[in-house]
């Protein structure tokens, strides 16, 4: 495919980290959101990490001037019409996910790939909500996306293998690596980081340990960048419950039970670093 034009839907942390890289990588992006206000928060958002990367002297001034003239904010959804691919980065739930894919199915010309990147929901349910499911894909970025180096590809059942062939070359082409993973609920990334995760929260919920000393463990004993309760507010602790509670749906396994402190943790509203208390607390 040349240059195919990438519209990115949703702009928060990990669509405007996609429409980063994908930009970076010299592609046209269009950069669509519900509200004006949420692009625009995703622009700057681009723009200051580009910003600080030149104060570092790892990207040259004209670089970051050339990868933000490439993102294109849209406030209509009607523009998928004139893309090549549509990624889809908004919120973890299937109703939500199926309602843009059926108003995308509908805009966009036949040959346009849509692909998502949810990370635990089935790829072949969301492609069933379109009348194009062999043009249907996950590619599931890692948070923070201008760092982490994989892409989670995921075919559904009906995926094409020129689609396939398309969200690798592309991944490439952003300057990530694929790895092939089959349609099951969390896929390989979520199915071993969650559970983790989760565990780390019991073992808190029981009083094995405090929240620093399980952070600890898991960075000086296991070299973790990062602890797993840490990771888990980065993350949002709302994404985290989420992904378990599809974990838990999906294989109807008690393993994957979340943990009540979780829920709890959710429900008062102590979502991580982006609410400013999580686990931890942030200023
Ligand atoms: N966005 C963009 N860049 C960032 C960033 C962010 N949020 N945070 C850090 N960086 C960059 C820094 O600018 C720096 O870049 P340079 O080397 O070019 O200067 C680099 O990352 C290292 O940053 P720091 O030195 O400040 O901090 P660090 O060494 O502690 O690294 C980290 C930060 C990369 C986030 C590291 O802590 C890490 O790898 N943590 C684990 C992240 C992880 O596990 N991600 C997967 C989450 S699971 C997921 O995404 C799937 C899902 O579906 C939930």
């Amino acid at each position: 495919m040349s240059d195919p034009v990438i519209m990115i839907v949703g702009a928060g942390q990990m669509g405007n980290g996609i429409a980063q890289v994908a930009a970076a990588a010299g592609f046209q992006v269009l950069l669509h959101d519900v509200s004006p206000e949420l692009i625009e928060q995703g622009v700057n958002a681009i723009s200051s990490r580009l910003s600080r990367s030149v104060e570092k002297s790892k990207l040259a001034a004209q670089e970051k001037t050339e990868t933000i003239s490439r993102i294109h904010a849209v406030s209509s959804l009607e523009h998928a019409a004139g893309a090549d691919v549509v990624i889809e980065a908004i919120t973890e739930n299937m109703e939500v996910k199926a309602s843009l894919l059926r108003k995308l199915d509908v805009i966009c010309p036949a040959h346009v790939i849509f692909a998502s990147n949810t990370s635990a929901l089935p790829i072949t349910e969301l492609a069933a909500a379109t009348g194009r499911p062999s043009k249907v894909i996950g590619m599931h970025f890692m948070n923070p996306v201008p760092v982490m180096p994989l892409v989670e590809i995921i075919r559904g059942l009906e995926t094409s293998q020129q689609v396939y062939d398309t969200a690798e070359e592309l991944t490439r082409k952003m300057g990530k690596t694929p790895v092939e993973v089959n349609d099951f609920p969390g896929f390989v990334s979520n199915r071993i980081l969650m559970p983790m995760i989760n565990e780390a929260v019991y073992a808190v919920y029981e009083g094995v340990a405090s929240v620093e000393s399980v952070d600890r463990v898991m960075k000086l004993g296991m070299h973790h960048p990062m602890g797993p309760l840490e990771l888990a507010d980065f993350i949002g602790l709302d994404t985290c419950l989420s992904i378990m509670e599809i974990l838990y749906e999906g294989f109807k396994d008690p393993k994957y039970r979340p943990c009540p402190l979780l829920r709890k943790y959710v429900k008062a509203g102590r979502l991580g670093k982006k609410s400013g208390r999580g686990f931890h607390h942030y200023a």
